[in-house]
């Protein structure tokens, strides 16, 4: 396993930038999966700035976000869709085309989910996976008890995010929300994952997911058996593992 310990958030949102522009340099139709939330924000504007100075060929780059919200407006800002838009996608100028995502409204969600695995494995299947850790150990929206062999599909989110999300879209109870994703064995198949963690707040967590079993309690820990993860903290969420 590789731990990388930045020193401080600057740091953190450095390493990550340059994964993924390294990632691009290296390979110029290369596969990436993106994750939103507070973890990766800066990390993604951070690629955008440097492109703004330093501009790369992006053109033949496929980005991907790892999963979405359903039931919701694709424009609404919570969506990672919209997130993903207007933290890198737009500074990049990424065609359209190039710019795969779940939907967040769907008649068949199910067909919708077989369509962006099927896609993915067009393009040659992911090159690189930016991972972001929920605290409870999710991947993605696969929360804990998600069977490790299950591939893109509709699940749930958590109590917490789901109470933000109707309160901001002001959605009725009879509205079913959840989450769509890709599953954990099409997590496990990406050729290199960066799993980035920052904030006292995973702290717990990442020591469980470093540390603890692999189990289902805690998805996260399967990723102790990908060849090429890498582990990405900040000193915070670093803090309780014990061999530091
Ligand atoms: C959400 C997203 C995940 C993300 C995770 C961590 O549930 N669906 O893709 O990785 O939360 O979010 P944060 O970085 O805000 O802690």
């Amino acid at each position: 396993m590789k731990i990388t310990v930045a020193k401080n958030e600057r740091e953190f949102d450095c390493i990550a930038a340059w994964r993924i522009i390294g990632e691009v340099l290296n390979k110029y139709n290369c596969v990436i999966g993106l994750s939103t939330g507070r973890t990766t924000g800066n990390l993604h504007r951070l690629v955008g700035e440097i492109y703004i100075q330093y501009p790369f060929d992006v053109s033949g780059v496929t980005f991907f976000g790892l999963d979405e919200v359903t039931n919701v407006p694709r424009e609404y800002v919570g969506a990672c869709y919209t997130m993903l838009k207007t933290e890198l996608i737009d500074t990049l100028h990424i065609k359209e085309e190039n710019f795969l995502m779940l939907p967040t409204q769907a008649d068949d969600f199910v067909k919708a989910c077989k369509n962006f695995q099927l896609e993915i494995e067009k393009r040659g299947g992911i090159d690189l996976l930016i991972l972001g850790l929920g605290e409870n150990g999710h991947l993605g929206f696969n929360q804990p008890q998600s069977p490790f062999e299950s591939e893109t599909w509709v699940t749930q989110m958590d109590n917490r995010l789901e109470e933000r999300i109707r309160r901001e879209t002001n959605s009725s109870l009879e509205m079913r929300l959840g989450g769509v994703t890709l599953g954990i064995k099409n997590i496990m198949q990406a050729r290199k994952i960066v799993l980035v963690a920052k904030g006292e707040n995973k702290a717990e967590i990442v020591k469980k997911m470093l540390e603890g079993p692999v189990t289902i309690d805690v998805p996260a820990s399967v990723l102790q058996l990908h060849p090429n993860c890498e582990f990405l903290l900040d000193d915070t969420s670093a803090a309780a593992l014990t061999n530091r």
